[in-house]
């Protein structure tokens, strides 16, 4: 079988439709923005996907599926329009309301689905899409954003094809079809002629998630729909022996009640930089194995006296951090 001849949209439906992992109502989305409000402005996830973001030439965007604005709202003041896109009428009073407190006055909010007529939209100069992407037929919405924009497309996209962690769902012991995961996309973008550079980013970390028992278990409920007693009795076990169901920084800056915005900000550096560290050491563990395993073969087939990682190097720096974070006082 040549590559070419595989229709990887179809596919994707296919898997789309069979998946555990259903898509939401725009009801269901309106219950969720809330909560979405109080924890979706602040995370790793917004600042690493607008330093990705080139805004060079660009003057208007196009934000589909924007949710409460948390990227629409940082980006309107380096643009001279933006247009907010979202099904759930709940997000976009969210997202207006926000707008006014800081003074916004260039977004319009456009209350449409993926599955609307958008022929009423602008063309725009960017158009993005970030972690919005769950549709029925991938190709059609790739073709949709692609007609809206002038120079530009942006998306996100989950990767690992599950909402859901692997441990959780050893917890659950829930068999799940996953989603397509993101390389059908990038293969439906090669199969429509687009050469599309891919870049990876972290999502929110768990702290941010999790921020009490009955929260974690809805978020879970939230992904693979309702669950049985028996489940939720191991979903509260799992959750009771967890150490990272610790406060999140938001509401621990919060608590403190400090007037001085400056100061706010910094001690919320502060705090927020632990689960930098954290996110990065995670990502660090799998890359370690792979580098010894790929040290270890390397030895194998031919012993000599090359350094295939600096590891020395990486023993030193870790030193120096074990220094760093041992009895501060
Ligand atoms: C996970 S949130 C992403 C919000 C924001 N873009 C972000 O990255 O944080 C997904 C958003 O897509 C919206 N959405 C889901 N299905 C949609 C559809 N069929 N049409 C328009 N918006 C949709 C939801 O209402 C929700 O606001």
């Amino acid at each position: 079988m040549r590559f070419e001849n595989i229709d990887f949209n179809k596919l994707y439906m296919e898997q789309k439709e069979a998946s555990t992992f259903k898509m939401k109502s725009k009801e269901a989305w309106d219950i969720k923005a809330d909560s979405m409000n109080k924890k979706v402005h602040k995370s790793i996830y917004n600042e690493q996907f607008l330093k990705l973001l080139n805004l060079e030439k660009i003057d208007t965007l196009l934000d589909v599926g924007c949710g409460v604005g948390n990227l629409s709202l940082k980006l309107a003041s380096k643009l001279s329009k933006v247009y907010s896109l979202d099904y759930s009428s709940r997000m976009l009073e969210l997202l207006n309301e926000s707008a006014k407190k800081e003074n916004i006055k260039n977004i319009k909010t456009i209350n449409k689905s993926w599955y609307d007529s958008w022929d009423d939209i602008p063309m725009v100069d960017l158009v993005i899409a970030s972690r919005s992407m769950e549709v029925q037929n991938m190709k059609e919405a790739l073709d949709k954003l692609n007609e809206k924009a002038n120079k530009k497309v942006v998306i996100s996209y989950k990767v690992g094809g599950s909402f859901v962690s692997e441990d959780i769902l050893e917890v659950l012991q829930k068999n799940i079809i996953k989603k397509p995961d993101y390389i059908y996309v990038l293969n439906i973008l090669y199969s429509m002629g687009i050469n599309a550079s891919v870049n990876f980013v972290q999502s929110e970390g768990r702290g941010t998630i999790y921020s009490s028992k009955e929260k974690f278990i809805e978020s879970v409920s939230w992904s693979i729909g309702s669950l049985r007693d028996d489940e939720i009795k191991k979903l509260e076990n799992y959750y009771d022996n967890l150490d990272e169901n610790e406060e999140s920084s938001q509401s621990y800056v919060d608590s403190l009640n400090l007037s001085d915005p400056a100061l706010k900000q910094f001690v919320d550096t502060r705090i927020t930089d632990f689960d930098k560290i954290e996110d990065k050491i995670n990502t660090l563990l799998p890359l370690l194995k792979k580098a010894k395993t790929e040290t270890m073969d390397y030895y194998k087939i031919s012993p000599d006296f090359q350094i295939k990682y600096g590891t020395d190097l990486a023993v030193d720096y870790l030193d120096d951090l074990i220094t760093l974070f041992k009895d501060k006082k």
